[in-house]
C-alpha cells in the first residue's frame, strides 16, 4: 500500500496535469516548427524557443503584472496593453483580438498566432525583453539541439 504521503504525492501530480502544464523543450519546438515559426518574419525557431523560454519557461499558464497596470499572459507572455484584452487595462489596444485568457490555455495555437502578429510590428523580437537580453545575436543551438527539427 501507498503511504499517505505518497498519496498526497500522487494526487499533486495529477492536479499539477490537469491544471498547468510546461512544455517540454523538444516537443515545443515541434510545435512551433509545424506551425511555420522557424524563420518566420527573419526569426529562427531558436530565437522563438529562447525567447519562450526566458519569458515563460514554457509555461502555458504564466501570469506576470507590470508595473504599467497591464498583464503578460501565457507562454510567449503577451500584453494586456496592446494584444489581448483582460477588460481591465486602460487604453488597450487589444490588436490580436482576443481575450487574454485564451493565451493561459495548453492549446498554444492562439498564441502562436499572436505572437506572429506581435513580431510583425517594427520591432520585431525586440518587443520582448527577454529575447532581448538574452538571446539576441547569441549562439541558440542548445534550444533545439537534439529535437529533430
Ligand atoms: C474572458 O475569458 C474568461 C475565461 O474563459 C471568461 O471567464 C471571461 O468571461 C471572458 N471575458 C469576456 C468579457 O468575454
Amino acid at each position: 500500500m501507498y503511504s499517505l504521503t505518497m498519496k498526497a504525492a500522487l494526487l499533486l501530480l495529477a492536479l499539477a496535469s490537469v491544471n498547468g502544464m510546461v512544455y517540454e523543450r523538444c516537443e515545443l519546438a515541434r510545435i512551433l516548427q509545424a506551425n511555420g515559426m522557424d524563420g518566420y518574419w527573419g526569426y529562427s525557431l531558436g530565437d522563438w524557443m529562447c525567447m519562450a523560454y526566458w519569458e515563460s519557461g514554457y509555461n502555458t499558464q504564466a501570469i506576470d503584472h507590470d508595473s504599467d497596470g497591464s498583464t503578460d499572459y501565457g507562454i510567449f507572455q503577451i500584453n494586456s496593453r496592446w494584444w489581448c484584452q483582460n477588460y481591465e487595462t486602460a487604453n488597450a489596444e487589444d490588436a490580436c483580438g482576443i481575450n487574454c485568457s485564451e493565451l493561459l490555455t495548453d492549446n498554444i495555437g492562439v498564441d502562436i498566432t499572436c505572437a506572429k502578429r506581435v513580431v510583425r510590428d517594427p520591432n520585431g523580437m525586440s518587443a520582448w525583453y527577454g529575447w532581448d537580453y538574452h538571446c539576441r545575436g547569441q549562439d541558440l543551438s542548445q534550444y533545439t539541439a537534439g529535437c529533430g527539427v
